[in-house]
């Protein structure tokens, strides 16, 4: 079987045939380079970018890739699958097209970088994107990878993520709902983890009939040009959802239609490790600055917060407190308060963040009381959060 292979580098600028033996790939099982989010590249901006069509005896795929001369191309290994010796014409250079150098350095475990791609924009849409997209992303030790995927993490692997941010919008992914029943309405926070679907807590959603979700400021009620506001009536609560106990206090609201992602609006990835005792994080809120002032708060505030144990926090609450929920307490003033409801806790790794509770619960005895907050960790909802916002039909 003669297979092709058919590199476009840069946008038609030149493309080159490389022709080669190869066995039949499962295109099923083919994990596709993603770009998520991030920004669509300027012509040039990426001059070695390679775009590779490949051809077995009976599957196509879609893979990239880099130029790393004027005759070679560095892809996966899966992308060409078993050894392959490529012979391909070699190519005249311009401002379009010329080639990148292999980093000489390991990688550090907490690198900023970016990522490149045609890949599918979301796991909704199966289509390639136009533009090639770059993103700026972390990466993470492989320590932290291994908890995720196991002893397959070998290490000349390494694991990123994404959801850095350059914009002055500094959680982009921060969403103020304001929640209406069939005789109330509140508020709550929540974290835009996809561009149709918020997460939330199970609370803010039970009983809702409609939502008026505000995207893209910092601010609640001040002007800011950047502020998307869209109404909708779709929401998920978690099947389990105890309102009594607040047990599997989680909850998905969907847009009627994606938002567009823009500097100040951007979704955020689910935390993909357990959070650990006394483990650091960032917790945001619109909700109220003191138990006495009923009053929301204009600007978006966060505070710097340590998760306890649950055996902890279980001699403060009780045995309702559950293996799926995590307490946390912040300095002296500072933690959760009224209409902080629903909003995340966030992990920063270097300039990325990702999600990793959603505020469930205070203290009967009030914010400023120094009894610890309560969180619904979101890892062990990730595979019902995948399955909720990937179904279609929801
Ligand atoms: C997710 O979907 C899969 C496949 O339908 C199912 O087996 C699994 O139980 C679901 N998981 C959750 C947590 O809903």
């Amino acid at each position: 079987m003669n297979s092709l292979f058919l590199a476009v580098l840069c946008a038609a600028f030149a493309s080159i045939y490389l022709t080669k033996e190869l066995e039949a790939f499962p295109s099923k099982d083919h994990i596709g380079t993603r770009i998520i989010g991030g920004e669509v590249a300027r012509a040039g901006q990426f001059p070695f970018a390679a775009a590779i069509h490949v051809q077995t005896a009976d599957s196509k795929f879609f893979c990239g890739g880099a130029l790393t001369g004027n005759d070679w191309v560095i892809t996966a290994g899966h992308c060409v699958y078993k050894h392959v010796s490529v012979t391909i014409r070699p190519v005249d250079y311009n401002i379009y097209l010329s080639p990148v150098y292999a980093w000489s350095m390991p990688l550090a475990d907490d690198a900023r970088a970016y990522a490149l791609g045609w890949g599918q924009t979301s796991d909704a849409d199966g289509e390639l994107s136009n533009d090639l997209r770059y993103l700026y992303i972390s990466t993470i030790s492989n320590l932290e990878c291994r908890m995720v995927y196991g002893d397959q993490i070998t290490d000349n692997m390494v694991c990123a993520i994404g959801n850095y941010n350059e914009g002055t919008c500094t959680y982009p992914f921060a969403a103020a709902i304001h929640v209406q029943t069939a005789n109330s309405k509140f508020f709550c926070g929540g974290a835009l983890t996809s561009n149709d679907w918020v997460l939330t807590a199970g609370h803010c959603v039970y009983n809702a009939v409609l939502f008026t979700i505000q995207l893209g400021s910092a601010q609640l009620v001040s002007d800011d040009p950047n502020r998307m506001t869209v109404a909708t009536s779709t929401y998920i609560l978690h099947p389990d959802f105890k309102p009594d106990t607040i047990e599997n206090d989680i909850g998905l609201i969907k847009f009627r239609r994606p938002v567009d992602y823009n500097m100040y609006l951007w979704n955020v990835i689910i935390y993909p490790l357990t959070l650990a005792d006394y483990q650091q994080a960032t917790i945001l809120g619109w909700g109220q600055t003191s138990d006495d002032d009923p009053e929301l708060s204009n600007d978006l505030r966060y505070a710097t917060i340590t998760t306890i144990s649950n055996l902890e926090c279980r001699m403060v609450y009780g045995d309702q407190v559950t293996d799926n929920m995590v307490c946390v307490i912040g300095n002296y003033n500072e933690g959760t308060c009224t209409g902080d409801n629903g909003s995340p806790l966030v992990i920063i790794h270097g300039r990325s963040y990702s999600v990793a509770g959603v505020a469930s619960f205070i203290s009967g005895n009030g914010c400023e009381s120094t009894n610890p907050s309560g969180y619904t960790r979101t890892f062990p909802y990730m595979e019902w959060i995948k399955n909720i916002t990937s179904d279609k039909d929801n």
